[in-house]
C-alpha cells in the first residue's frame, strides 16, 4: 500500500498531526506538504491535512483535494481553536467532503490546536468573536500527546479501512 500524507499548515499544528499520522503508518509512505505534491496520481490513499480556518477549508488544500483523481481513497485531518465536536469544525468537514466529489472518503480525525495569540487579542475585541475567542484560548496546549496518539492509531485505522 503506497500512502500521501499531505497537509497545509500556517503555525505548525497540523504539520505535528501529519508527522504522527506519518510515524504511525507501517506502509509505503510519504510526507509533503501540500505546495510540494507535483504529482497525486499512484497513491492508494491520501491523508488531506488543514487547519480549520473560518469554518471551511482553507485555499490551498482545497485546490489539491479538488485535483486528486477520481476515485482516489482520502482521509481528512485538521486542527481547529474549537472544542472537539464543534459546530465549526464540523463545518470545515462538510467542507471537505463537499470538495471531495468521486473521492472515496475513509475517514476523518479532528483535534485542537494552539491558535495564534494575535489572533485570539484581535477576536476579543470584537462582540461578536469574544465567545469564540474565549473558547479557542483553551486550545493552547494542543495537539498535546493524546492528539498525537490519536492521530496515529486514526493513521493505522484508515489504512485497514482503505485495504
Ligand atoms: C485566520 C484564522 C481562522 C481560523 N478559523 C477557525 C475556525 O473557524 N474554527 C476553529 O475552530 N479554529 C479556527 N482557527 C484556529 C486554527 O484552526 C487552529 O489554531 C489550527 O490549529 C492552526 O493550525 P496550523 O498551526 O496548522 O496553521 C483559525 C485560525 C486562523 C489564523
Amino acid at each position: 500500500m503506497k500512502v500521501l500524507v499531505t497537509y497545509y499548515t500556517q503555525t505548525g499544528n497540523t504539520e505535528k498531526i501529519a508527522r504522527a499520522i506519518y510515524d504511525g503508518l507501517t506502509v509505503d509512505k510519504t510526507i509533503l506538504p501540500a505546495a510540494e505534491v507535483k504529482n497525486q496520481n499512484g497513491y492508494d490513499l491520501v491523508f488531506c491535512g488543514f487547519p480549520v480556518q473560518a469554518h471551511s477549508v482553507p485555499a490551498k488544500m482545497a485546490e489539491l483535494i479538488k485535483g486528486l483523481p477520481k476515485g482516489q481513497k482520502v482521509a481528512f485531518f485538521a486542527t481547529h481553536g474549537s472544542l472537539r465536536g464543534g459546530q465549526l469544525p464540523r463545518q470545515a468537514f462538510e467542507s471537505a467532503e463537499g470538495l471531495a466529489i468521486g473521492l472515496r472518503i475513509m475517514g476523518q480525525f479532528g483535534c485542537r490546536g494552539k491558535v495564534d495569540p494575535k489572533v485570539i487579542d484581535a477576536l476579543m475585541k470584537k462582540p461578536d468573536h469574544k465567545v469564540w475567542a474565549e473558547e479557542a484560548r483553551g486550545a493552547d496546549g494542543n495537539p498535546d500527546a493524546a492528539d498525537l496518539k490519536e492521530a496515529a492509531e486514526f493513521a493505522q485505522a484508515m489504512v485497514g479501512k482503505a485495504y
